[in-house]
């Protein structure tokens, strides 16, 4: 442990390395085309080009042998056919599609990427694309004065990643997360590049440990993988949400989530008893605060052995479980990887009979230890193993058990190297393969096999999954949440950038440990984390076994009626939220938003960490330290109506507000409009009010669209939904709202749309008539 200490940097430790030579991709020697695309023979290796739409490109360059192509377990999606015209000269060959001009420089072999009006998006100064003996892969690309670098997913530290290093290695950290930790639970080697307002996005297809430089020189940055390919995908944009919308046409997007696990999540590690359980739902209802879920953390099993309940805790589930579901809470029961050992064990028994564990290419188990001592792993690359994984929840759909916690799926094990070892040998389908290369898609299989098994189980329902650890494309099977972070104010400000990239990097659904996972909260970070927590898309209080308990109450009445008031207002928000997820659905795009999402013309919101919007026109700023009340603003161009008090701010500058311990500064845009509701009983969470809280202006357009439908089943896929476009035209005297379109055959229990508006006195037209009411 001599390294936590002063002799870390002891100075006879200092070490000149030589620099680390590469061997260039060199001169490009011929080249073919096929339907696939074009083969590059160059006097070092190979690489393809394929034009997967007119915006986006795919380069993968293999040392040794002509690069394989379908082998990804992210992408979803084969080229489509796109008219690209070619031009063929001396020293580059030229191809043009819709949106991009790529230039492949002939000696040495060089890309740029441009779009058609000259925007140079990715080029290669004195380095390209090259490799080590040791199979390590690299790509530099010129990093221009102006870059700012987003996405990588989940990690800590600020918005802007320029002058970091990263590396993807789904991690299980518990120790804190720092600014300096480099990987976490999850691995998405993929990022948008914003420069002079327009934006760009890579995607590094490559499943081994990748490492991201955007700190070791101006000149350029460099991302690069231990093995594989170098498999990537430049994405054109030009806007930050399309560049979104181009990366999850890729990766794939996150189907609607039930809208129950929207609502308030409330977890313990753990709460230990059914008795426990049923005392925490009573106190929900009593103290009539909403709750939608209640976790069950590792302690409700038998001996940890997943698909179990301890007989002893737990003696009746199913009516635990009925009897909740009656009070309008559901339970969500954690499942880990690791099935123990133990011959006696039915799991284990099938696991071993049916061949389904992870084993050394010589055909022994491998074995870990995990929460229930020596276990073996699912070998979830193979289909056959994904499916027995996934029929195996009949166990807890049969019980009425709708949603799946994952956790522990790095794989975490209790070791020096924290996770499998790496000469594990995965099936991969007949395709054999090392863990090394497959460790950071192992929770996402999981999540796959997990999310399938609960869908064909639940018959039309939709099911909910809750995942550690995940790879790009894991928005396709589930919500991440951040892992171990701690009762700290940093953490509490750490998590709105951690939470916003990973909206970014196209997971939608995902939020902190609210109140803090592992050291004491108390009773004001609590309070302000839980208001920040109303807004994250997902909102679980969750805190680790021998730290204080941090349910709404904990802290006396005073607490308790603030924290009561946001979890409510999370409700009232439900009409508002729910289109977002509708849209992240279809377009891919983030539910909680940087400003720079909405305004990468304004240099302010480039790193902006301390506020964030919800969708395209609301901007929370809350306060993230103790004893303060008063906190800098920075509002974007527009005029901005606070929530709360109806005071009118003036956009493109900072103002100071000031916030009591029961107040969130919320901002809503002047000229646009808020879907909301009356939350009523746990009982009853059904949308039965609808409410258009219009903030009108004297000279605005504004268009949105308001989704809804049962929000439990697969029905909507039918038409069972209700979609409705509304434009809003503020002027002087009047608001005109005219509904633009309206679909599908949902009959909603409101019939209709109560018109609010504002604070200012003006005539509302609906349609072009007087009135305060959509009827629908
Ligand atoms: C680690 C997870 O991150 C945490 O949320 C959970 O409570 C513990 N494992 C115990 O299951």
């Amino acid at each position: 442990m001599l390294e936590d200490t002063s002799f870390a940097i002891h100075p006879g430790k200092e070490k000149r390395d030589g620099a680390i030579t590469y061997t260039d991709i060199g001169n490009l020697v011929g080249y073919e085309k096929d339907a696939a695309g074009y083969m590059f023979n160059c006097t070092n290796g190979f690489v393809a080009l394929q034009v997967f739409t007119d915006s986006i490109v795919r380069l993968t360059m293999n040392p040794t042998n002509k690069p394989v192509l379908d082998k990804s377990k992210a992408v979803m999606v084969r080229p489509e056919p796109v008219e690209i015209e070619e031009i063929n000269t001396e020293h580059a060959l030229t191809l043009k599609t819709k949106a991009l001009v790529l230039t492949l420089q002939k000696e040495p072999f060089r890309v740029t990427v441009a779009d058609t009006h000259g925007r140079v998006l990715v080029n290669e100064d004195g380095h390209g694309m090259a490799y080590r003996e040791n199979g390590e892969v690299i790509a530099f690309k010129q990093m221009h004065e102006n870059d700012h670098f987003y996405g990588f997913g989940e990690k800590s530290g600020h918005l802007d990643k320029r002058g970091e290093k990263l590396e993807m290695w789904n991690t299980d950290v518990y120790a804190p997360h720092n600014p300096e930790t480099k990987a976490l639970y999850e691995s998405i080697p993929y990022f948008m590049t914003l420069r002079d307002g327009k934006a760009h996005g890579i995607f590094f297809d490559n499943t081994f440990k990748t490492y991201f430089d955007l700190q070791s020189s101006e000149a350029h940055y460099s991302f690069s993988a231990e093995g594989g390919q170098l498999d990537y995908y430049v994405l054109a944009g030009p806007h930050p949400k399309k560049v979104l919308e181009q990366y999850t046409y890729l990766t794939g997007r996150m189907p609607l989530p039930p809208k129950w696990s929207l609502g308030y999540h409330q977890s313990r590690y753990s709460y230990e008893t059914e008795a426990e359980v049923r005392e925490l739902a009573q106190n929900f209802i009593e103290k009539d605060i909403p709750v939608d879920v209640i976790h069950l953390d590792i302690h409700y099993m038998n001996g940890y052995r997943v698909f179990t309940f301890d007989k002893e805790k737990f003696p009746n589930p199913d009516q635990l479980i009925a009897d909740l579901k009656e009070m309008g809470i559901r339970i969500v029961p954690i499942v880990d990887p690791g099935v123990k050992k133990d011959a006696e064990y039915p799991i284990y028994q099938e696991g071993v009979l049916g061949d389904h564990f992870c084993k050394y290419i010589e055909g022994d188990i491998y074995n870990g230890e995990v929460w229930p001592g020596v276990s073996a792993f699912p070998d979830f690359t193979e289909e056959k193993v994904r499916k027995w994984w996934g029929e195996k929840h009949a166990f807890y759909t049969s019980m009425g058990i709708e949603g799946i916690w994952n956790d522990m799926n790095e794989p975490a094990v209790f070791n020096e190297s924290k996770t499998m070892d790496l000469e594990v040998m995965h099936r991969n389908d007949g395709h054999p393969t090392t863990h090394r290369e497959l460790h950071n898609v192992y929770g996402l299989l999981m999540g796959q096999a997990t999310y399938e098994g609960m869908k064909e189980n639940l018959q039309g329902k939709r099911p909910f999954l809750l995942t550690r650890a995940g790879y790009a494309g894991v928005q396709r099977y589930g919500s991440v949440w951040t892992g171990d972070n701690r009762s700290f104010w940093e953490h509490l400000q750490m998590s709105l950038p951690m939470v916003m990239n990973l909206g970014l990097s196209g997971v939608p659904f995902t939020g902190p440990d609210v109140g803090g996972f592992a050291h004491d909260t108390n009773a004001e970070l609590l309070t302000r984390w839980m208001q920040v927590g109303a807004f994250t898309p997902f909102f679980r209080n969750h805190s680790a076994i021998g730290f204080r308990y941090q349910e709404p109450w904990q802290f006396g009445e005073k607490y308790e009626a603030i924290m009561k008031k946001y979890i409510q207002m999370r409700y009232q928000w439900m009409p508002q939220l729910y289109s977002l997820f509708y849209q992240a659905s279809e377009q891919g795009l983030s539910v909680m938003r940087p400003l720079l999402m909405e305004y990468p013309d304004d240099a302010k919101t480039y790193n902006l960490n301390d506020q964030f919007m919800l969708g395209d026109n609301v901007i929370f700023a809350p306060i993230l330290n103790p004893s303060v009340t008063d906190r800098a603003v920075y509002l974007p161009k527009g005029d901005w109506v606070e929530y709360t008090t109806g005071t009118t701010y003036e956009g493109e500058q900072a103002h100071l507000v000031h916030a009591e311990l029961e107040d969130l500064p919320i901002f809503v845009r002047k000229g646009t409009a808020l879907m909301q509701t009356e939350w009523t009983s746990n009982q009853d969470k059904e949308t039965k009010t609808l409410t258009m809280k219009v903030f009108a202006s004297d000279n605005e357009n504004y268009s949105f669209t308001f989704y809804d439908d049962d929000g439990e089943t697969f029905a909507y896929e039918n038409g069972e939904y209700l979609k409705m476009a509304f434009d809003i035209q503020s002027s002087a005297d009047k608001v005109e709202i005219n509904v633009v379109s309206k679909e599908g055959n949902y009959q909603p229990a409101y019939k209709e749309i109560r018109i609010e508006l504002f604070c200012l006195d003006k005539t509302v037209l609906v349609n072009g008539k007087n009135s305060s009411i959509i009827n629908l």
